[in-house]
């Protein structure tokens, strides 16, 4: 049987619920993804970056401002104060996504972080909480843990760099802690991990070889413009404008053995487009519009 992150994988077309049903809940809140589960969504993707106090919390921008009522950087603050501000009410829009974050702040972290303590600013979540409160990694792991049917998850490490691996260890310490970290007796591994860099990814394969790596691209280098990515990266991560302004790349790149992950794919034409193209998973804030246009 094929490894699952390389190509043919031997199974059919994958929605995944970008930053849960974000299109219908705010993102990246438990609610979002109990949406996205209840929908049907075969995966749920998410963006994960470290607190100041080393915990990893679910939010896309590199500071609260755009999806809480607060202000500053996610790395400044400790989870007990991501924990204070409301990431419900708010009415922004989705980050363009196809712009990702740059690594804004400086390459490397100044102090090294303390090892976390348990995750438990979100123990006690009740209704109205699933909807505000930030939602650590933790919490989402078990929540896919908890659900009667298999649903991947999808991460994406942010601020690599900025880090120096710190998230990346963090990720897999996490991920060991419930099994997570490799594929078990004849199923491929529930989580993959996504990332615009590729030394992150490598980090990754280096320290879970069972893990998927998806190497996300926003444009095609000239090195990758034949199919062929970076040592230690599975799925290829195309974006929707890659794919419709150069759909033959998709061909290219399972010729090279890559599974084609697509994001973020919200209008019906680009889904009949990637439906046409083959591709291994369609990316979307809308999973309920997208499965329902597959048919499911
Ligand atoms: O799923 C990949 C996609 O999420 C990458 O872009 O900015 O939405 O994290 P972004
Ligand atoms: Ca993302």
């Amino acid at each position: 049987r094929a490894a699952p992150d390389t190509y043919p994988t031997g199974r059919p077309i994958q929605v995944v619920a970008h930053r849960g049903a974000s299109e219908d809940v705010p993102e990246h809140t438990l609610a979002a993804y109990r949406k996205a589960i209840e929908y049907g969504a075969d995966a749920l993707e998410c963006d994960v970056r470290l607190t100041a106090d080393g915990h990893l919390v679910c939010v896309h921008d590199w500071r609260v401002n755009r999806t809480s009522n607060g202000r500053g950087a996610v790395s400044s603050l400790e989870l007990a104060d991501l924990a204070a501000l409301d990431f419900g009410s708010w009415r922004g829009q989705h980050a363009d996504p196809e712009t990702p974050e740059r690594d804004l702040l400086s390459a490397t972290a100044r102090t090294p972080l303390a090892a976390g303590p348990a995750d438990t600013a979100d123990a006690e979540d009740g209704d109205a909480d699933e909807r505000s409160r930030v939602l650590t990694l933790r919490r989402l792991l078990e929540l896919v843990v908890d659900t009667d049917r298999r649903v991947e998850l999808a991460i994406e490490t942010k601020h690599p760099t900025r880090w120096a691996g710190q998230v990346e260890e963090r990720l897999l310490d996490l991920l060991r802690r419930f099994g997570l970290d490799r594929a078990t007796a004849g199923e491929p591994s529930q989580v993959r991990v996504m990332s615009f860099s590729s030394r992150s990814l490598r980090r990754v394969r280096l320290a879970a070889p069972g893990l998927p790596t998806v190497f996300l691209m926003q444009y095609v280098s000239p090195r990758h413009r034949d199919g062929r990515l970076p040592a230690g990266v599975g799925i290829a991560g195309p974006s929707m404008r890659i794919v419709r302004a150069n759909p033959g790349y998709v061909a290219r790149l399972h010729q090279a053995g890559h599974p084609v992950h697509v994001w973020t794919v919200d209008d019906p034409a680009d889904v009949e487009l990637c439906v046409r193209l083959g591709v291994d998973a369609i990316i979307t804030n809308r999973p309920k519009q997208v499965l329902s246009q597959l048919g499911r």
